[in-house]
């Protein structure tokens, strides 16, 4: 999944909010770049530079949000919350594998689970109030 990971999945998350869309597009594309990290330290580098791009999506779609008047922002903004803390958690056990059970791939593939089924289920509301 992450290697076909291209614009032919990519197509169904479309939000139709062009800048959304590249933010979604670009913190992927870095969750992509995770599984093909060589050890855990430069995956966990990886993770850090996602969420630091999550978190500035975040802000600008929860500013997005708030021009439409989304009516869902007050929930939409915790969902994000809780997302970060998974991420958060997720870094923690990364640093803490020292047995390799779990592989990078599976860290990447969780992670863009987390992000693609959070666009599926909740960006796609927003889309709907657009103009
Ligand atoms: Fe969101
Ligand atoms: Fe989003």
């Amino acid at each position: 999944m992450l290697r076909k990971f291209e614009e032919e999945v990519f197509v169904h998350y479309r939000t139709g909010v062009p800048e959304m869309d590249r933010q979604h597009w670009d913190v992927l594309q870095i969750l992509v770049n995770v599984a093909e990290c060589q050890n855990i330290e430069s995956a966990v580098e990886q993770l850090d530079l996602f969420m630091t791009k999550w978190k500035a999506h975040l802000d600008d779609e929860e500013a997005y949000m708030k021009r439409l008047k989304f009516p869902f922002l007050v929930e939409h903004k915790k969902m994000h919350e809780n997302l970060f803390s998974e991420y958060a958690q997720m870094k923690t056990t990364m640093r803490n594998d020292r047995f390799g059970d779990i592989s990078l791939r599976n860290y990447a593939k969780s992670a863009l689970k987390k992000v693609l089924d959070h666009i599926d289920h909740h960006d796609q509301q927003y889309a709907h109030w657009k103009p």
